[in-house]
């Protein structure tokens, strides 16, 4: 590079590239994720450039109003944080992301994955949301959500859409259960071609750790991300009476995370939620699954006039955030994107992408006429004809001649 790196990126694609420069292999590569063959996360970005702007020449307003509210929190713009489980990212890590989300006046989820505690979190950013898995016994999910609530979290988001997939075709890291002398000796190699983040971690006297603090029962030693992915694999799948109980013991804003299907969205209507996301886990789950902007359509459609809507899975510039609103979501969740950002420049490399989403959606709403992102609707984009996915609604048609029960099976998807 000719000139001197301006330690500011000007979007979230060059954060990625300065992440992949940054990180170990191992840590970039858990952050790429994915599963089998990449085929969702990709579609998840891809599908917003498929929805083309019909921007105006002349008639635009002065002055544009960014601001709404999730679940009853007021945010300066429609973009919050999803909550990822991530180690060895940044020494501060969530701690980090929530003052940056707290600077720019927005809200921060918090995984029970993650690797700093709920009580620290909450205090760097009040307006902390809690995501919980369905993993573990009842008492153990009730004694984590009261120390949730005991910390401050504002809200709970449950994210049920994980199937336990294995494998990508591009292959896996592979990641210590604990940071041992033996580990540190194998990520050795790696850890000294990465000077800037080897240096991180030496000046601020601490080791990546691996273990999930919120997941701690009274009196124990926190568990291992390993442990916790194993206690989770055993916990029997929830029932949708089981989502209703969770909602209950919580008590105060709920937020289903990982809906794609019409169906769904009605149940979780019907459960009581106050929110969900329609949400592919970025892309994590099951391979194949549509980009969650494809689906968003219809789900808003069915349920958006009785809960709120978010949107997650792909968004990366503030363009995909006017394209979300104008297709239904109240606000989206930012996943890949901050974690970016962190890896290329800590607290303040996640403001940097908070502001470039911040900076894009002004310009779309700008340059599409309008005055505040509720005026963003469908008639500011050529949308393509087979864009949009409808899950769940009964939407494929039986085979004339298909048995009874075969019928029955295809008008479910
Ligand atoms: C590395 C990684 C870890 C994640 N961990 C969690 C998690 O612990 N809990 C959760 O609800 N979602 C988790 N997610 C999913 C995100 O919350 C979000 O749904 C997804 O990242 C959105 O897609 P995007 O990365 O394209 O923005 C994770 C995603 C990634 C990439």
């Amino acid at each position: 590079m000719p000139w001197k790196q301006n330690p500011w990126f000007e979007t979230v694609l060059e954060a990625q590239r300065r992440a992949e420069k940054r990180l170990p292999p191992s840590v970039y590569a858990a952050l790429v994720a994915g599963s089998e063959r990449g085929r969702t996360p990709q579609d998840n970005t891809d599908a917003f450039a498929e929805l083309e702007f019909a921007p105006h020449v002349a008639g635009h307003s002065p002055e544009r109003d960014l601001a709404t509210t999730v679940l009853g929190i007021p945010v300066s713009m429609p973009v919050i944080i999803s909550p990822t489980g991530v180690q060895a990212v940044h020494p501060d890590g969530e701690v980090a992301v929530a003052r940056a989300a707290a600077n720019r006046g927005t809200i921060m989820g918090l995984s029970s994955f993650a690797s700093k505690s709920v009580e620290e979190v909450a205090q760097a950013n009040p307006n902390t949301f809690y995501q919980m898995y369905w993993t573990g016994s009842r008492e153990q999910m009730m004694q984590r959500m009261e120390r949730a609530h005991a910390a401050g979290a504002k809200a709970l988001i449950a994210t049920l859409d994980w199937s336990f997939s294995i494998g990508r075709d591009w292959g896996s890291p592979a990641i210590p259960e604990r940071l041992n002398f033996k580990a540190m000796v194998d990520m050795a190699p790696e850890a000294i071609r990465r000077p800037k983040w080897l240096t991180s971690y030496l000046k601020s006297g601490t080791l990546p750790d691996l273990t999930t603090p919120n997941l701690q029962a009274p009196g124990q030693a926190a568990p291992t991300f390993f442990g916790a992915y194993g206690e989770w694999q055993q916990t029997p799948p929830p029932t949708w009476e089981d989502v209703e109980w969770l909602r209950k013991e919580w008590g105060g804003p709920f937020l289903l995370k990982g809906v794609t299907r019409v169906d769904d969205a009605k149940r979780a209507v019907d459960a009581g939620v106050h929110a969900i996301s329609v949400s592919n886990h970025g892309g994590n789950n099951l391979d194949t699954t549509p980009a969650t902007i494809r689906c968003l359509p219809a789900v808003a459609d069915a349920v958006g006039d009785q809960i709120e809507v978010l949107l997650d899975g792909g968004v990366r510039r503030g363009g995909d955030v006017a394209k979300a609103l104008a297709l239904g979501a109240r606000a989206v969740m930012i996943g890949r994107a901050y974690l970016w950002g962190l890896a290329a420049n800590g607290q303040t490399g996640v403001e940097n992408v908070l502001d470039l989403l911040r900076m894009g959606l002004d310009s779309a709403v700008l340059g599409l006429g309008h005055s505040s992102i509720g005026e963003l609707s469908r008639d500011d984009f050529y949308i393509p004809e087979d864009f949009e996915r409808v899950l769940g609604a009964g939407s494929v048609a039986a085979p004339v001649a298909a048995p009874a029960a075969d019928s029955a099976a295809a008008a479910e998807v």
